[in-house]
């Protein structure tokens, strides 16, 4: 989604807002721009399309500059082009770049134009320029003036804002969308993302909603919404782990995808003892604070909701407990019925996926009172919005399409399950067991990321396709629906998961020889009936390939089968993602399509 990069120094920062602009290219986007000051005056230079072409637009001038604002731009409010691309201005004096959407835009852009203010793009954006404009025209400085404007502001922004006749200061402004301040010497940044800010320092202070910041080169100060200054700490976090190499892969998302063993080990590091979790990983008191949880909500969106489904089933296998998993999406809109004892989880990779975020907020106003987040990224709003955290350390994600995200969320959730078991004194001995299985996990999946070839034929059955099918059945299911959505994000084509059972209640009507069909057949109980499933698409001349940890020739009738090594049931279906992913990648390769920044997608959804 959109990104913000914005900087001051005594030293030329387009060079650095154009590096911060590819760095959170990775978000997803479609237009990009910037406003730098120079000698009195600002130019504003903007296209729809890549950074590298904006950033050719502006070397190609030669322009040196100590301050400038900069975004990519994801459409919400008006078509992907030049003129809604940001930054939005009034009368060449004000420049405003901006993540969110303002709700009350049309009210305030009404009586703008009753002001006699003109409107050239159609962005809400462009309201927020002519706001701050408005009050200055009443008398008001560019500071108060900012000020007032924000408080107008209904829904969800992070701003930056420059006025041409007030060189060396930039204001910031956050209400949930993310917002944080990059502390240099002799120099200061405001970014969306560090990613943006990795470069050039590691020194960041994290806006909290309601701040507005104001950005000088020597100081930076931040007051709350009523105007009182605001206290921040400065943390500094390690740049190095924000690269944006590709490390001799083609793509992020297949470098992401062969991360996996290591990620997945990164997660379990320092956190496994012999035959049980550490006590305190998920922070002090946790352990105290859940041993009467008698029910678990979880709310996550896309591939992190699938993995929650995951952690369904081994919630109520193993703990007896019954765990209810929603969309961040849905959640509000279910009205739920509250119940002592529940342990709230929200799973994001980016943690600032705003449907689950704003989820979160509405379960701790109506009564949740204990909340753990899983999450990729260390001080996300997630993290700070929640009790209790536990990180998934797989490094930054920079593909669109989650990959090594969801295989480290399903081992922290292992690590949950664990936790709770012990606390809950459930199957001492399965404990063990499941612990000694997770160890090998990071040595499995590295296997199974050997079999290219049958990937890669895979691929060669499904790029031509329209439509494919994926069948699994328990545990299996919402491995069956990340199969699905990985193949449709990346490479278009239309996939639908359905439990197996459920075939023959309609989706069997699809079945022709022009239907490929994934079905995961696992080694358990459920083995025989999804036999029976692959004989009733073989009937119909449907193409079956089957995965799972099975041999050859202990599978019914099938096109072709993709071994995976056997692991423990619980955790086999983290080994069969592998297998999907990659499928979906050599698709996407064969197909041509852009894989680490899909069309319409963005990385991180901070908005709802
Ligand atoms: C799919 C994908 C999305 C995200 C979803 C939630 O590959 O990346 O479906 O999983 O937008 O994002 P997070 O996990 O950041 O909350």
């Amino acid at each position: 989604m959109c990104g913000i990069v914005c900087g001051i120094s005594k030293r030329n920062v387009l060079p650095i807002l154009t590096e911060g602009l590819s760095r959170l290219e990775y978000r997803g986007y479609d237009s990009a721009g910037l406003a730098y000051s120079s000698k009195k005056s600002v130019t504003v230079v903007k296209n729809q399309g890549r950074v590298a072409d904006l950033v050719n637009k502006v070397s190609l001038k030669g322009i040196e500059t100590n301050q400038a604002i900069a975004h990519t731009r994801w459409a919400t409010h008006g078509v992907p082009s030049e003129k809604n691309a940001h930054p939005q201005f009034s009368k060449n004096k004000i420049y405003v770049v901006h993540n969110g959407i303002i709700e009350n835009h049309n009210n305030l852009r009404d009586n703008l134009i009753s002001e006699g203010y003109k409107f050239i793009s159609a962005t809400d954006t462009e309201t927020i320029a002519h706001l701050v404009h408005f009050f200055m025209e009443k008398g008001l400085d560019f500071e108060s003036a900012s000020l007032k404007a924000i408080s107008k502001l209904q829904g969800t922004y992070a701003l930056g804002i420059m006025d041409k006749d007030v060189p060396d200061l930039i204001i910031g402004a956050r209400n949930q969308s993310p917002l944080v301040i990059g502390q240099g010497y002799d120099e200061n940044f405001l970014a969306s993302d560090i990613m943006a800010l990795a470069p050039v320092t590691n020194k960041f202070k994290f806006m909290e909603d309601g701040q507005i910041c104001f950005l000088e080169k020597e100081q930076v100060q931040v007051v709350n919404s009523n105007g009182l200054k605001a206290k921040l700490k400065t943390q500094e976090i390690d740049s190095h782990s924000y690269s944006n190499d590709l490390g001799g892969y083609n793509h992020f998302m297949e470098k992401e995808i062969f991360e996996q063993p290591k990620a997945i080990e990164n997660s379990l590091e320092g956190r496994l003892g012999k035959n049980e979790t550490q006590e305190g990983i998920f922070g002090a008191g946790f352990e105290a604070a859940v041993k009467d949880v008698a029910n678990i909500q979880i709310i996550a969106c896309g591939t992190s909701f699938h993995a929650a489904r995951i952690f369904e089933y081994w919630s109520h296998k193993f703990l007896g407990i019954n765990c209810r998993v929603d969309y961040g999406s849905e959640y509000k809109y279910q009205e739920p019925v509250k119940s002592k004892n529940t342990l709230l989880v929200t799973i994001s990779q980016s943690g600032e996926t705003a449907d689950t975020l704003s989820s979160l907020k509405f379960a701790k106003k109506t009564g949740d009172p204990l909340t753990l987040t899983i999450c990729n990224v260390a001080n996300s709003s997630l993290c700070r919005e929640s009790d209790f955290t536990l990180l998934t350390n797989a490094g930054p994600e920079i593909g669109v399409a989650s990959t090594k995200a969801f295989v480290t969320q399903l081992a922290c959730l292992n690590l949950l399950l664990l936790t709770l078991m012990r606390e809950h004194k459930k199957l001492p001995s399965a404990r063990k067991k499941i612990t000694s299985a997770l160890k090998d996990l990071p040595k499995h999946v590295g296997a199974t990321l050997k079999k290219l070839d049958a990937y890669q034929a895979t691929a060669k059955l499904l790029f031509k396709r329209n439509s494919a099918l994926f069948l699994g059945r328990g545990l299996y299911f919402p491995i069956a629906r990340e199969g699905a959505l990985k193949l449709k994000e990346i490479s278009y084509i239309h996939a639908e998961a359905y439990p197996a059972g459920e075939l023959k209640h309609g989706p069997l009507a699809l079945i022709d020889k022009d239907m490929p069909v994934i079905a995961l057949v696992p080694d358990n109980e459920h083995l025989d009936k999804i036999q029976s499933n692959i004989e009733e698409v073989a009937a119909r001349k449907g193409k079956v390939i089957t995965i799972g940890p099975l041999g050859r020739t202990k599978i019914a009738k099938e096109g072709g089968h993709i071994k995976i090594p056997k692991t423990l049931d619980l955790l086999n279906p983290i080994i069969c993602v592998v297998p999907l992913q990659l499928i979906s990648y050599y698709t996407a390769l064969l197909k041509g399509t852009d894989v680490d920044k899909p069309r319409n997608l963005a990385k991180s959804v901070t908005v709802e």
